[in-house]
């Protein structure tokens, strides 16, 4: 017996196809991705989320010479806002990256870390995140992290 599981990605080839928040959202996770710390790796990523508070957290990744020390700019920008305002769910994250001196053309995908993190603010306030990975070319969309990360790990009990 086999088991197919469906996931769901939107494509959108042009900015234009988003709404305005959106857009808005998309700008300053670009923005952001140039004040990265990532004098390692170079892959200077950033990401922006609409809480439900209409609050905007911006955040990027932060390396360090002990390589593990380092984070991904998803969970620096969720942490953050978890810490300011941990009544608040996370309506829409938007993930950019900045590389030899552009935009990324590719959509980013998340790390498997940083999903595992995302899935749980959408489990938290029992919601689901619009998740929006910014390319040049394309732009994904997964309307819940659940489409990012099937079979996840929930929790113990
Ligand atoms: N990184 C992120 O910040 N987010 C991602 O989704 C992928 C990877 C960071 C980690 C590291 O600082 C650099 O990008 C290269 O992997």
């Amino acid at each position: 017996m086999k088991k197919n599981i469906n996931i769901e990605i939107e494509v959108y080839n042009q900015l234009s196809e988003l709404n305005s928040s959106e857009q808005a959202l998309i700008l300053k996770a670009k923005e952001i991705a140039k004040q990265a710390y990532a004098p390692y790796s170079k892959f200077y990523v950033g990401a922006a989320l609409l809480l439900d508070n209409g609050e905007i957290v911006t955040g990027n990744n932060q390396e360090n010479a002990a390589y593990p020390s380092g984070i991904c700019a998803e969970r620096t920008a969720i942490f953050y806002a978890n810490a300011q305002y941990p009544q608040a769910a996370i309506e829409t994250l938007a993930v950019a990256v900045f590389k030899n001196n552009e935009y990324a053309e590719q959509p980013v995908t998340p790390c498997g870390s940083c999903r595992q993190v995302m899935l749980e603010a959408e489990n938290k306030h029992q919601t689901t995140m619009r998740v929006i990975m910014i390319g040049e070319k394309q732009i994904y969309v997964a309307n819940s992290v659940k489409d990012l990360l099937p079979l996840s790990f929930d929790s113990l009990d």
